[in-house]
């Protein structure tokens, strides 16, 4: 790899390093709302399709609205890991699996749960591609602004089976979707290494499907 500014060096660290976090979530240390409103106005950077920015974050602190988001949590994830409980999985399978269960049991105690909506509904795969391409890009920069100040995440979806039951607990109106959930915490200790992926090299395709030799 060509050498790097430090400020370049500081981009790829947090590109590189931000990961799902579930058990290094500190569940006692409060998260000023101040840190969140920071992460959030660098998510809005992002770009949406139509610069529609149809977005709004629902930013959940209160112990009673998160009490009842982490039984419907947790009532989806079981059903989630009962369906999978006959397929064949690896190491790392387990491993994450063992992760998201325990996310699953302190789901509540994260002290700040996040949750991106977005104006609208999408008819079709076609318009979803825009649609989720409108909220997904500022979720993640939000997750890497987290990174870099010392807080994690991780991008959740299973409370979505439930969420009406959700819209209805927090009065997001008719009209807005709920696209994830992220709880939020300062990590335990900020040592996460890059993830386990296939080569770049054999995953990119130079000028014709299947062709990795880069021209
Ligand atoms: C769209 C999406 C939905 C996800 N939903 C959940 C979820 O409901 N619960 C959970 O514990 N992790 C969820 N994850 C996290 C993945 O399991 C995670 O990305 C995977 O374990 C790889 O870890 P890494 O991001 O650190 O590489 C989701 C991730 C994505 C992108």
């Amino acid at each position: 790899m060509a050498e790097l500014s430090e400020q370049q060096s500081a981009v790829d660290w947090v590109l590189s390093t931000t990961r799902t976090v579930r058990k290094r979530l500190d569940l006692t240390r409060p998260v000023e709302p101040q840190v969140i409103l920071d992460c959030l106005r660098l998510a809005i950077q992002a770009p949406t399709g139509g610069n529609a920015q149809g977005w709004r974050w629902m930013v959940v602190t209160d112990p009673v609205k998160k009490a009842a988001i982490g039984e419907f949590y947790r009532s989806a994830g079981r059903k989630y890991f009962a369906a999978k409980a006959d397929s064949k999985r690896g190491e790392q399978d387990l491993r994450v699996q063992d992760s998201a269960q325990y996310l699953m049991d302190v789901i509540e105690r994260v002290p700040v749960l996040v949750i991106p909506c977005i104006k609208g509904r999408p008819a079709n795969v076609e318009q979803s591609a825009a649609y989720f391409g409108s909220i997904h890009p500022a979720i993640w920069s939000f997750s890497l602004a987290l990174r870099a100040r010392g807080l994690g995440s991780a991008w959740t979806s299973f409370h979505l089976a439930h969420e009406r039951e959700t819209a209805r607990l927090l009065g997001i109106p008719e009209g807005f979707t709920q696209a994830a959930m992220l709880p939020v915490a300062y990590t335990i200790g900020s040592d996460f290494k890059p993830a386990k992926r296939r080569p770049v090299e054999e995953i990119t395709y130079w000028n014709h499907w299947d062709n990795t030799a880069a021209r």
